[in-house]
């Protein structure tokens, strides 16, 4: 049996540090916005074992990628003793804040539930996809939705018909940001986690009632307070970006890419051009329109 599935990225429209737990993980509350750039994923049951193989080199094949994660904490729940070839073809960049890996990890679980006649149920798809990553749930589904909790707790929201038509634009430059230490960072920026919370609620509905350029200013992020602390380029990215033509930009997830969202694809390329000419060429440019195309049933191919 063989099946292919795409995996989208995400954007963080915002992401406010309202608490932290005991166990050290910071309570969130984020605005999530797919974004139609995909990876693909091809999956074949095999005799035993997991296999992962990849397009591209640098990303780990084995327990340290979170596909693989998925395809074993999947076979231990469901107690299958089958084993799976994947093949991942990247396009999402590793540490860019888009959510890559956690996007993969659950369309690996979806993959092999479908595979596996739905085996699991939804709550438990769920329960493994929180402990696999705080962002891989958000990525069970594909709506805009307000996130909370450590990031598992998972709201779609109303289209934000604000950015219906707009071109969004992703730009890394050739260094990552690992996840963990921007939080541990963020313990010497108080001020960065001292906002109330209800602000996603708030710009999801300003986004879905009024202009974009009205809610731009709502647009946050408490982690750019240490990551951009520590690389001054991105804070100068952000502001590069909506002086030359976003109506909105910000950085992504714990970074180190920086999105802008321009009123139309001209200005996205436009912008594309005027960075490349401040900043030298950057490691991934990407541009996707919005609201973008995402299949409600992921997968693209079944065959026996
Ligand atoms: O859940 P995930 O594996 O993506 O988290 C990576 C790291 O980011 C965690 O080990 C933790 O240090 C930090 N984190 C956090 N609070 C969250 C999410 C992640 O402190 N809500």
């Amino acid at each position: 049996m063989k099946l292919s599935r795409k995996s989208h990225c995400k954007i963080n429209l915002l992401l406010n540090v309202v608490g932290q737990s005991d166990d050290g993980f910071h309570e969130l509350e984020m605005l999530m916005l797919p974004v139609p750039i995909f990876d693909r994923l091809d999956f074949e049951l095999a005799n035993s074992g997991i296999g992962l193989t990849c397009n591209q080199p640098g990303i780990p094949t084995d327990s340290g990628n979170l596909a693989w994660r998925a395809a074993e904490s999947f076979a231990s729940k469901a107690g299958i003793t089958d084993g799976v070839r994947i093949h991942l073809e990247k396009t999402i960049q590793a540490e860019g804040g888009l959510g890559g890996g956690s996007g993969n990890a659950a369309a690996t679980l979806l993959a092999l539930n479908e595979l596996h006649g739905q085996a699991l149920g939804q709550a438990t798809l769920h329960e493994l996809a929180a402990e696999l990553g705080s962002d891989v749930p958000f990525f069970l589904q594909s709506q805009t939705a307000v996130a909370r909790g450590r990031g598992e707790m998972i709201e779609p929201v109303a289209p934000l018909a604000a950015l219906d038509g707009k071109s969004l634009l992703l730009v890394r430059p050739g260094f990552g940001v690992p996840t963990p230490w921007a939080y541990q960072a963020l313990a010497k920026f108080p001020e960065a986690k001292s906002r109330p919370p209800g602000q996603a609620d708030e710009l999801a509905r300003r986004l879905a009632n009024g202009t974009l350029t009205e809610a731009a200013d709502a647009f946050y992020n408490s982690l750019e307070a240490p990551v951009f602390n520590k690389f001054p380029l991105l804070k100068l990215m952000r502001e590069h970006a909506l002086a030359n033509g976003a109506e909105a930009a910000l950085m992504c997830g714990s970074g180190s890419t920086i999105f802008a969202i321009c009123p139309d694809a001209a200005t996205a390329e436009s912008l594309n051009r005027a960075t490349e000419s401040a900043f030298g060429q950057q490691s991934l440019v990407q541009t996707a329109s919005l609201p973008g195309d995402f299949p409600k049933v992921k997968s693209t191919t079944a065959s026996p």
